[in-house]
């Protein structure tokens, strides 16, 4: 177990949000997405999972802003704008901190369905979808950006150069 916890909570400290029972506390392991090392544009946290990096002034790296368009383009008509969630289908900013990132790559390759006498809900299977799959890190790393609220809401502005690696790897998925 990590014992270090950032507590959203604190930032709402004398704000009256937390006397009027909103939300009382959301945490997640800053482990989970701090940029431990980067490579060729793309960033990764002590454990090898992608992960996204803003820089001081606001810039953020290539996959981020990628992930946010391909978000845009696959994602939002269910999961809502941003990954703020819908009545159909959950928040993944939330479950980008809350999912294992192996579970949710699982999840979007091969669906998932829930479905009962209260429930039907399906998620589809994206994994023939070159759209989504040459795409899943930008679009789990934006989730996770947008889940910690490093990156706020709307397009982003400032980005990082796309690399020639980035660009070849694409390219290679794509044709693929
Ligand atoms: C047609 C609507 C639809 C689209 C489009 C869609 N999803 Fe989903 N997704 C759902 C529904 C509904 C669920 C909940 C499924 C369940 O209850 O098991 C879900 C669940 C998920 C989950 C599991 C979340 C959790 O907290 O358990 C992930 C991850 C996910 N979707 C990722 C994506 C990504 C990434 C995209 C875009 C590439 C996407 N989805 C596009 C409907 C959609």
């Amino acid at each position: 177990m990590r014992s270090l916890k950032v507590l959203f909570a604190a930032a709402f400290l004398g704000s009256g949000v937390l006397a009027s029972g909103a939300q009382a506390e959301q945490a997640y392991d800053p482990a989970l997405v701090e940029a431990a090392y980067s490579e060729d544009g793309r960033y990764f946290t002590e454990d090898d999972i992608p992960t996204y990096k803003v820089q001081e002034d606001g810039t953020i790296d290539w996959l981020t802003y990628s992930g946010f368009r391909r978000y845009h383009s696959e994602c939002h008509v269910c999961h809502g704008p941003e990954g703020e969630g819908s009545t159909y289908a959950p928040a993944l900013k939330k479950s980008a901190l809350e999912m294992d990132y192996y579970d949710f790559v699982d999840v979007v390759t091969n669906g998932r369905q829930k479905i009962s006498a209260s429930e039907n809900s399906v998620m589809p299977a994206f994994g023939t979808n070159p759209n989504v799959m040459c795409y899943l890190n930008d679009i789990y790393v934006y989730l996770k950006a947008r889940g910690t609220d490093a990156v706020a809401r709307g397009r982003p502005r400032k980005k990082e150069a796309k690399s020639d690696v980035i660009r070849e790897e694409e390219n290679a998925c794509l044709e693929g």
